[in-house]
């Protein structure tokens, strides 16, 4: 009778092992085939998210080696532009002698494009600080709000500029004329049209090429800004101005009205024009001290303080 007994028991602990383990197959087959059907009803916007997630990863492992060819640089300033990570490579890759830092402000003011190569619309439109150049244009219909004329003690006639440029030329004039000198504006606000006349009348004269050196192609003037003044002193012609004591004031003065220099020596590559002492730029007051203390070119303060 126990030999019986415990054959059954040894029976039944055989066939719950056996329930035990087929338990666990059948749960394991449930978790596999819910897992299929998890994946089969999924979005095809959730499966590619999944995707994203892990091509970013992968991106950020090629981004950090990228990171590391300019030696981790976007730590240090805050106008690195992650969308420029290639161009900045290729920029440094051709010019190993340049800094980092410098690699970036340059690509950042496009002096590793071609002059006119894919040119953007101007931003901060009626604003003293509004960048105008080979890259960013100004449209056709572009005409700045509260143009007024300059009064002709201080300029030719029918010269005129935005309302606040016009009244801090006016006082520089004034000031500089107690000292006996003459700062006359002879070129001011320049429409669109103007401009088109302008620049042909050079590229027929000189040839494209040479006009591009000095003259903004229509709507890349900043003469349309309303905030840009060419100056003589009444006696020399405009392009002598350097040679007279009106320039050594301007040199000396213009910032503190708000105007700066804006095409200086050496920074042609900058501005993409050659240097000009007669033509100055109302940016304000404070702007201007940073830029003469500085010893920078607009272009240059915009893409490290502005970072539009
Ligand atoms: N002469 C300057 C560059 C202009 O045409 O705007
Ligand atoms: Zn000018």
């Amino acid at each position: 009778m126990g030999t019986i007994r415990k054959r059954k028991l040894k029976i039944k602990k055989k066939n719950f092992t056996i329930f035990l383990i087929c338990l666990i197959l059948i749960t394991l087959g449930i978790v596999k085939g819910v897992n299929r059907i998890i994946k089969i009803v999924q979005s095809p916007k959730e499966i590619k998210e999944e995707k994203k997630t892990n091509n970013s990863t992968d991106n950020n492992k090629v981004k950090d080696e990228r990171l590391n060819k300019l030696n981790n640089v976007d730590k240090k300033i805050d106008y690195f532009n992650y969308d420029y990570v290639d161009r900045y490579i290729s920029y440094k890759e051709k010019n190993k002698d340049i800094d980092d830092i410098q690699i970036v402000k340059d690509v950042n003011m496009n002096v590793d494009k071609n002059q006119y190569e894919n040119p953007t619309e101007a931003t901060k439109l009626n604003e003293n600080i509004i960048l105008v150049n080979k890259f960013h244009y100004l449209k056709k219909d572009y005409i700045p709000k509260n143009l007024e004329e300059i009064n002709k003690n201080y300029a030719l006639s029918g010269m005129k500029l935005v309302n606040y440029a016009k009244e801090a030329f006016e006082e520089l004039a004034k000031d500089a004329k107690k000292e006996k000198l003459n700062i006359v504006a002879m070129s001011t606000y320049r429409s669109y049209d103007y401009q088109v006349d302008l620049y042909n009348r050079y590229v027929k004269s000189d040839g494209k090429e040479a006009a591009d050196t000095y003259s903004g192609r229509p709507g890349h003037s900043e003469h349309q800004t309303g905030l840009a003044v060419d100056v003589f002193n009444n006696n020399e012609t405009y392009t002598n101005f350097e040679k007279t004591k009106e320039f050594e004031w301007m040199q000396e003065h213009a910032h503190e009205y708000g105007f700066i220099l804006r095409f200086p020596k050496d920074k042609e590559k900058e501005t993409g024009y050659q240097y000009e002492s007669w033509h100055y730029r109302y940016v304000g007051k404070d702007i201007a001290k940073y830029i003469k203390n500085k010893n920078i070119s607009l272009e240059e303060y915009y893409v490290t303080k502005i970072k539009d």
